[in-house]
């Protein structure tokens, strides 16, 4: 478990007989070093003292959007920013709904909405509750959101019932915590990131692509922001939903992305061409359906930009990192493309397998820099992309002394 040490944890407390185990919970992320601010709703109030948790916390209390003095104190906008992970325990199934609906009729659903930390929910509630086909439409939706989950545990519940929806313990809560935190070594760094294919057009129906998902990507998105980093995703077009992060901005062709990438490359620390970018685009794109006949159908294409090397050739341009998606050689081929596109780090993936690569939940990357290379072995694409940032991270720390 990676320790807490001066993490922001802003902890949302939401009305369920869970809230009473709440102090302890605070008390075990001080002592792992976290930093707790505490905000409850009203009804949270009936099952704990926000006195108590001021207490334990070291920090006033927030509970209320509209009040003044608060809001002089640290405002909800200021302590949106100040959280690195804001976790709500126990969350009720009303407020999983308000969650799920984008409500923001109280300060901690204004702060889930205004915050752009990852966002963690600890679900509590009577099993019955938790079965009901509304949650699980709710929690379906927060899922896909990118909002993480942690548990609920099964058991005796207060009511008697026995069965899930009783909230995880406060110390297995902290220790997830601490396997899906890292520290933030990324804070102050800018990183934008390519994901997702691009389109090329060749009418108004018809288009060539390839079967990138975005997943590796929008992972490495995902990770740069828990490690603290102002993150740029420039994505081509994918059915899965974006991560939360600083600008995001949607392209489809090749020559859109270049452009995109381009406009705010200079205040980038770190560039990671992740995107599945097309290397031709057809040398016309009519305005009208192609119609069929019985003729064969011949179609040229011209060479797209290299957005990568046109990174990686700018003076005094980000540290610039590259994937490599090979079917074979794929050592050599990633050498290569290192040396060619004069980056300073690529990461090769096989994607001739079906269980890794294009498409997949996990994939396996192969780690190339001037004078190194590692292995990281098949895991889950946000486990993959966090191990991928840490090493960034050492060799662009290096680069800079
Ligand atoms: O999206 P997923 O389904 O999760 O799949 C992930 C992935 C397999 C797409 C990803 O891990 C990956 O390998 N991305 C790079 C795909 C690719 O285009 O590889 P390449 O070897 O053809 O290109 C080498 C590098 O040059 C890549 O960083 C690519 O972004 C970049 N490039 C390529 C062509 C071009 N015109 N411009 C570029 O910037």
């Amino acid at each position: 478990m990676t320790s807490l040490q001066n993490f922001n944890v802003l902890l949302g407390i939401t009305g369920g007989i869970a809230a009473y185990k709440t102090p302890d919970l605070v008390r075990k992320l001080k002592a792992q070093g976290a930093n707790v601010r505490v905000v409850v709703t009203e009804s949270a109030k009936s099952f704990v003292s926000p006195l108590a948790l001021q207490a334990v916390s070291g920090n006033t209390v927030s509970d209320n959007i509209l009040d003044p003095a608060a809001e002089a104190a640290m405002g909800h906008i200021e302590l949106a920013r100040w959280a690195d992970i804001l976790l709500v325990a126990p969350a009720t199934a009303n407020f999983i709904a308000k969650l799920a609906n984008g409500l923001a009729d109280d300060l901690l659903s204004t702060l889930c909405l205004a915050t752009n930390a990852p966002i963690y929910i600890a679900p509590a509630m009577n099993q019955q509750m938790w079965f009901a086909s509304a949650t699980v439409e709710n929690m379906q939706i927060l899922e896909t959101r990118g909002i993480g989950i942690f548990g609920p545990d099964q058991g005796e519940q207060a009511c008697g019932e026995v069965g899930p929806g009783r909230m995880m313990e406060p110390e297995q809560l902290v220790s997830e915590l601490g396997k899906v935190i890292t520290h933030p070594i990324l804070k102050g760094k800018r990183i934008t990131i390519t994901a997702g294919p691009t389109r090329e057009h060749i009418d108004p129906v018809r288009y060539i692509t390839n079967h990138s998902s975005g997943k590796m990507g929008y992972a490495l998105a995902r990770a740069a922001k828990l490690m603290g980093a102002e993150v740029t995703l420039v994505s081509g077009p994918v059915n899965i939903t974006a991560p939360n992060v600083d600008k995001l901005h949607k392209v489809v062709t090749a020559e859109d992305m270049l452009n995109t990438v381009m406009k705010d490359i200079k205040d980038c620390d770190i560039f990671i061409g992740c995107a599945a970018v097309a290397d031709y685009r057809p040398t016309e794109s009519v305005d009208h359906k192609i119609k069929k006949s019985n003729i064969e159908l011949t179609l040229t294409f011209v060479r797209n930009p290299d957005i990568l090397a046109s990174v990686a050739a700018l003076k005094d341009g980000p540290f610039t990192v590259g994937f490599a998606a090979e079917t074979q050689n794929v050592s050599e081929y990633a050498k290569d493309k290192l040396q060619r596109k004069k980056l300073d780090m690529i990461a090769a993936n096989d994607v001739s397998q079906r269980d890794i690569g294009f498409n997949s939940d996990d994939n396996r990357l192969h780690v190339f820099w001037k004078s190194g290379d590692i292995q990281l072995d098949k895991a889950d694409k946000l486990t993959l992309a966090t191990q991928l940032l840490q090493l960034i991270s050492e060799h662009f720390n290096d680069a800079q002394n």
